[in-house]
């Protein structure tokens, strides 16, 4: 049950975020919405509330289960080049820059998470 809706809050997460970078490309007056501003942050937190959930409910220590670790960082790093993306970067190359290092956290996260193979092992 948790598992699902983790994952649905994941898909409607990276949705949003795909949706502003568009209408911040495109310097579009949605952004202004106010639905547009709060979604995003009530959506990312249940993500992050429901997978910490999980991990104290299954026992998953990430300093013993390294991909869980490593997930972690690599929310953290998702994060912050997103906030990069649609906040800070000054131009469409820096923004467009910015989307595709989001996505390559993205892509890192959904493997740790569907593999649960570490990228570095302490075994
Ligand atoms: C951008 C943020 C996140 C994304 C996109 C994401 C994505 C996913 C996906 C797709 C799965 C299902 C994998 C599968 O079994 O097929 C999953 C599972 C899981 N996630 Fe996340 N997750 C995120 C953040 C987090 C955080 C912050 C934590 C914990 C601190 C976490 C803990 C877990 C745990 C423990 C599972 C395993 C559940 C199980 O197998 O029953 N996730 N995550």
């Amino acid at each position: 049950m948790f598992k699902h809706l983790h994952m649905t809050l994941a898909v409607i997460s990276i949705s949003l975020f795909t949706l502003r970078f568009i209408w911040t490309l495109a310097h579009s007056a949605k952004l202004q919405a106010k639905w547009v501003k709060i979604t995003p942050h009530i959506v990312d937190t249940f993500l992050l509330a429901i997978g910490v959930i999980m991990a104290v409910q299954y026992a998953i220590n990430p300093l013993e289960q390294l991909w869980l670790g490593e997930k972690i960082l690599a929310v953290f790093a998702y994060i912050f080049t997103g906030y990069y993306t649609l906040k800070l970067a000054r131009n469409k190359t820096m923004q467009i820059i910015g989307y595709l290092g989001a996505m390559g956290w993205i892509m890192l996260i959904v493997r740790l998470a569907m593999t649960r193979e570490p990228l570095f092992s302490n075994k």
